[in-house]
C-alpha cells in the first residue's frame, strides 16, 4: 500500500516471502543486527554480502555509519544498489542513514525485527547517528523504499525490548484509535506474546505511523503527535544517564510514564476529564510498565527547560483528550 509521500509498507508476510519484494532490486547489501543472525536463511539473505551491526546506543555512532560506507565501496555497491537494514531501530537508523550518505544517497529498505522498529522506528524516513550521548544528533529524513513488517521475526525478542515496544504501541492507539488501545491492553496485561497474537494490531500502529507522516513528513505539525509521553520520557533518559543508573528504564518504558505525567497535565488543565490518568495508571500497571518517575520530577525539570530553550520557551506539548484523541499546546 502507498500513502502520500512514498510510505510504502509491506506487512503480514511470511519470513519466506521477502525473496519476492526484492527481485526487482539488482544489488542488495543487508545490513543486520547481529542478534537477528539466526533469522537471516529463513529471510533468504543468506547468499547477500551482509555486514553485522552491535546494536547498542553507544555503537550508533557516525563511526559505524562510515564502517558501513567503506564495506558498501568495498563491495562495489553501486547507485543502484539497495541497502536492507535488518533488526531494531539502532540498525535502521544506523543503516538508513549510511544508505542516504553513501554516494550522496543510495536507496534503503527497513525490515524491522522489534516491535518499536515495527510500529515506530522502521517507518517514516527518520535515519541517524548519536553524538556521544547526545541521541539522533546528526540524521536525515529520507523514506525507504519500503519497510517489510513480518511479526514473526518477534518470536526471539527479548521481554524488556518486548516491553519497551508495547509502550510505543499503546502510545499509537491513544493517538487515535481507542478500540484498538484496549485491545492491546487486554493482550499485553494476560502476557501475551505471541507474536500473531499481535499481527493485526501491529498493522494498526503501523498504518496509523504511515498516515501521519505521510501528512507531514518533516514534523512541521502533525507528525509532532508522535511525541506524546516524549518530553518527560527523553527527561528520564537524559537523568538516568547523566546519573549513570545501572538498570535505566528502557526508552519505551520511560515513554509510558511520560504519557501518565502527560495525562495528568492534561486533566490539571481541564483538556481531559478526570479520571485519564489514573486509568492509564491502571492500564499500564498490568501491561508491566512502569508508571512512577523513577528519581525526584524536580529533578527532571533541568532537562524539560532545556528542551523549552531548544523550542524558543515554551514546548509544544501533546497532550491528552481521552484515549484516541489527543491536542498539541505549549506547555
Ligand atoms: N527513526 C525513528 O523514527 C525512530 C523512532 C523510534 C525509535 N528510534 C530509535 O530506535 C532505537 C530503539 O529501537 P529498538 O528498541 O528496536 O532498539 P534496538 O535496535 O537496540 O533493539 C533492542 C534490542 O533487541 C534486539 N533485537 C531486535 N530484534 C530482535 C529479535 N527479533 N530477536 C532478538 N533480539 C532482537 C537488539 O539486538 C537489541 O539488543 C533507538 O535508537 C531510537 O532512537 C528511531
Amino acid at each position: 500500500m502507498c500513502f502520500k509521500k512514498k510510505i510504502k509498507l509491506y506487512l503480514g508476510d511470511a519470513p519466506g516471502a521477502l525473496r519476492r519484494r526484492l527481485r526487482s532490486y539488482k544489488q542488495v547489501f543487508v545490513v543486520y543486527d547481529a542478534n537477528v543472525e539466526a533469522w537471516l536463511p529463513k529471510l533468504n539473505l543468506q547468499e547477500k554480502p551482509v555486514y553485522p551491526v552491535v546494536a547498542t546506543e553507544e555503537n550508533k555512532n557516525i563511526k559505524t555509519a562510515y564502517e558501513i560506507c567503506k564495506w558498501l565501496l568495498e563491495q562495489g555497491a553501486d547507485r543502484d544498489a539497495l541497502v536492507l537494514a535488518v533488526g531494531g531501530g539502532v540498525t535502521t537508523d544506523i543503516a538508513g542513514f549510511a544508505a542516504g550518505i553513501y554516494k550522496r544517497g543510495i536507496r534503503y529498505a527497513n525490515v524491522p525485527t522489534s516491535l518499536v522498529g515495527q510500529v515506530d522506528a522502521g517507518i517514516g524516513g527518520k535515519t541517524g547517528v548519536n553524538v556521544s550521548s547526545f541521541k539522533n544528533m546528526i540524521g536525515l529524513i529520507r523514506q525507504p523504499e519500503f519497510t517489510w513488517i513480518c511479526p514473526a521475526l518477534l518470536g526471539t525478542l527479548p521481554e524488556k525490548d518486548f516491553l519497551s515496544g508495547s509502550a510505543e504501541l499503546l502510545k499509537t492507539f491513544i493517538l487515535e484509535d481507542r478500540e484498538a488501545y484496549e485491545d492491546a491492553v487486554d493482550l499485553l496485561s494476560a502476557g501475551r506474546r505471541e507474536p500473531d497474537a499481535y499481527a493485526a494490531l501491529i498493522e494498526k500502529a503501523a498504518r496509523i505511523k504511515a498516515r501521519i507522516v505521510g501528512k507531514d513528513e518533516k514534523e512541521s505539525g502533525l507528525r509532532r503527535v508522535l511525541n506524546l509521553g516524549h518530553t518527560y520520557g527523553h527527561a528520564i533518559e537524559w537523568y538516568q544517564h547523566v546519573h549513570g543508573d545501572e538498570a535505566p528504564l528502557t526508552h519505551g518504558e520511560a515513554v509510558a510514564v511520560g504519557m501518565v505525567k502527560a495525562a495528568g497535565l492534561s486533566e490539571e488543565r481541564g483538556y481531559a476529564a478526570p479520571g485519564l490518568a489514573s486509568k492509564l495508571r491502571d492500564d499500564f500497571r498490568r501491561c508491566g510498565l512502569p508508571v512512577d518517575f523513577p528519581c525526584p520530577e524536580q529533578d527532571l525539570e533541568e532537562a524539560v527547560s532545556k528542551d523549552k530553550k531548544a523550542e524558543g520557551g515554551r514546548i509544544q506539548f501533546v497532550f491528552i483528550e481521552k484515549i484516541g484523541k489527543v491536542r498539541i499546546h505549549k506547555l
